[in-house]
Order: structure tokens, then C-alpha cells, then sequence
């Protein structure tokens, strides 16, 4: 381990954030009774330029008015290439409750595109002395934002969560596909004439994970666009949480108890977690540093990746 010890991420399940754009309210009052553990409320893509300023007195008189229980709740914003982003930041914080938990910036780039969105948001918070400060969460979306990932988990201490835009990545990184994540029907390798599938999102996805565990921040895999396919969500979603990360969007209901059933520890898992910590312990009291469990090598490191289980395990049931 390095001297500098790595920062854990915030305490919270974060297995599903559901999606819905913030100009369709009739759906609020749906996504707080959902199973989602973040609700993710629109003014950005999913919201017509004329559309906006509705979007976002409707989001703002949500935010209030709807019992949202223990969910996080977090609004995405504008890019910051747009001339929208300044007044949902402003309106967000002068007129929104503090029920409101996180601000979504998608598109983001480098760290300055999160200092600049520090600074208005510490500037309206300090003149409305709110005193809740409203944590963030980004999309890496983009070339420029893969390119800078680590400066950008390491950007404001108000970043709790980072997610994998696979659309707006695919086309700012000049991908053939017009796919939302999965399995890219030309992304195979060729053996003995059969076709076997890779993942092209796979190397986005673990550069997210290694700058997110670098610096406290929660890795999250973004939307999965085909709702129909439900095999499909979770074999990404598979994948997603074997690599590290810790949930996935949902982009409309039915992927939430798909989400929430891949990124809870499964009870096997969580026994099995167990019982290597057990076997460990047991390890530990006759002087030893590694044993054998069901007929494999288990040694300290197998500890700590028994305690990620059983740590996800303990805090989704707390
Ligand atoms: N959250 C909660 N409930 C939702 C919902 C959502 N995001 N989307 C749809 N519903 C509800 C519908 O109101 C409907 O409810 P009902 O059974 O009471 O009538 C039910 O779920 C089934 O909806 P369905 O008819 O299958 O979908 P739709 O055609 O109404 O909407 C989408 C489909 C994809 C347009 C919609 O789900 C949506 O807008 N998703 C989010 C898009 C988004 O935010 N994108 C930005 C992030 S990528
Ligand atoms: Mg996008």
C-alpha cells in the first residue's frame, strides 16, 4: 500500500440511479416509489431546448413536494457548453429546498469544468446560507473527460459519484455504433472461424474505476438503451460489477430491479466472504499468513476482497 492510503467512497447504496426528464412530471411521483437507490431528475438530453425553464420549475416544485424517502436525489444539469447550465445551477440553489442532495454534471471534461461549477454553486450557497452543500456527480462522456479522469475524480471534495456515458462517448471518441452499451455486434476476435465477443467499453470502465478508488468517488455504469433486452442489461451490468463499479442507470423502470438484483451480494457470496474471513481468522491464530479454502489459496489479500463483499453487503441491509 501506498503511504497515502486510499479514501473510501461515500457511505450509500448507489446500485441504481433512474433517469427521468425533468419536463414529464406526471412520472415524479413514479421514479420516488421506485426501488432506485438515486433518482436522477433531467434538464439536459432528455429535455427539448424549449422546453428548459419548465423542466426546471417543475423539477424545483418536485424537489419539495414529493416524498422522496431515503433516496438520493440529484438533478443533471447542462453541459457547460451550453447557455443553460449558469441558470440551473443558480435556480437550483436559490430556489430548490435542501432536500435536493447532488448536482449531475454531464460532458465533463477537466477538472476546471468542475471548479467552475464549485465556484458558482459556493457563491449562491454562501449568499442563500444554505447550509446543506450540495455534493456532485459527473459523466465521463467524452474523450477529453476519459483523457482527464483522474484529475477530475480528484476535482472538488463535493464529487461523490462518476458514471460512463456510452452514447455521447461512443460518438465523441468517433465509435461505429449507434448502440447505448452491450455488445457491439462488429467487436469480436476470430478463433478456429467462431466469432467471440469483446468489450469495447471495458477499457472506459476501469480507467473510471481506478480514478474513482484513487480518490473516494463512487464508479457508476451509465444507461443501458435497449429496455427491452433485459439479458442484456444485466450481462453489462455483470461486467460493470466485476470490474469495480457499484451500480447502473436506469433509464427506464423495469432496469431497476434488474440493477438492484446485480449490484447486491448475493447471499452465496456474502457466506462465502464469510466464511474466508473465518478461515483466515483461524489462519491468523495459528501464525499463519495464507490456508487453503474449498481447495484454493487464500492469503491476506483474499481478506480484503472478502471484506468489499461483506462491507456492500452490510451497508445496501443498513
Ligand atoms: N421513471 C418512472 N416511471 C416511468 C419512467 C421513468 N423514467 N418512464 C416511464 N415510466 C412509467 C410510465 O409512466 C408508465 O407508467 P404506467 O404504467 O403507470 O402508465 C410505465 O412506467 C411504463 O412506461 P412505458 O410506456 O413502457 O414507457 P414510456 O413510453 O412512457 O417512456 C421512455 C419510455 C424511455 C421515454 C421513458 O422511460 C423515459 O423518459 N426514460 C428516461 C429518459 C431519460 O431520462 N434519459 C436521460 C438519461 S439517458
Ligand atoms: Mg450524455
Amino acid at each position: 500500500m501506498s503511504f497515502r492510503i486510499q479514501p473510501t467512497p461515500p457511505a450509500r447504496p448507489n446500485r441504481c440511479q433512474l433517469f427521468g426528464p425533468g419536463s414529464r412530471p406526471a412520472i415524479f411521483e413514479k421514479m420516488a416509489g421506485s426501488a432506485a437507490d438515486v433518482i436522477n431528475l433531467d434538464l439536459e438530453d432528455s429535455v427539448s431546448p424549449d422546453d428548459k425553464d419548465k423542466a426546471r420549475d417543475n423539477i424545483i416544485a418536485a424537489i419539495g413536494d414529493v416524498d422522496w424517502g431515503q433516496k438520493t436525489l440529484s438533478v443533471r444539469i447542462n453541459g457547460l457548453d451550453t447557455p443553460y447550465w449558469y441558470r440551473d445551477v443558480v435556480e437550483l440553489l436559490e430556489r430548490a429546498s435542501d432536500r435536493l442532495d447532488m448536482i449531475m454534471i454531464p460532458k465533463v471534461g477537466c477538472a476546471a469544468d468542475v471548479y467552475a461549477v464549485d465556484a458558482l454553486a459556493t457563491a449562491v450557497e454562501r449568499a442563500k446560507g444554505r447550509e446543506k452543500k450540495i455534493a456532485f456527480e459527473v459523466i465521463i462522456e467524452s474523450a477529453a473527460g476519459i483523457a482527464h479522469v483522474e484529475e477530475i475524480a480528484a476535482s472538488s471534495p463535493r464529487m461523490q459519484a462518476m458514471s460512463l456515458g456510452a452514447a455521447d462517448f461512443a460518438a465523441s471518441m468517433g465509435m461505429a455504433t449507434t448502440g447505448i452499451g452491450g455488445t457491439q455486434e462488429n467487436y469480436y476476435m476470430l478463433h478456429d472461424g467462431a466469432k467471440h465477443w469483446s468489450d469495447p467499453w471495458h477499457w472506459a470502465q476501469t480507467a473510471i474505476v481506478a480514478a474513482c478508488r484513487t480518490h473516494g468517488v463512487l464508479p457508476v455504469d451509465g444507461p443501458f438503451g435497449d429496455f427491452s433486452d433485459d439479458d442484456g442489461f444485466r450481462a453489462q451490468a455483470l461486467r460493470s460489477a466485476t470490474l469495480g463499479m457499484v451500480g447502473k442507470w436506469a433509464i427506464h423502470p423495469k432496469q431497476v430491479a434488474l440493477a438492484n438484483e446485480v449490484f447486491t451480494p448475493t447471499e452465496a457470496a456474502v457466506t462465502e466472504a464469510r466464511e474466508i474471513l473465518a478461515a483466515m481468522e483461524e489462519a491468523r491464530a495459528k501464525g499463519e499468513g495464507a490456508t487453503v479454502y474449498k481447495g484454493r489459496l487464500v492469503d491476506i489479500a483474499s481478506i480484503k476482497q472478502a471484506e468489499v463483499i461483506v462491507r456492500q453487503a452490510e451497508m445496501i441491509a443498513g
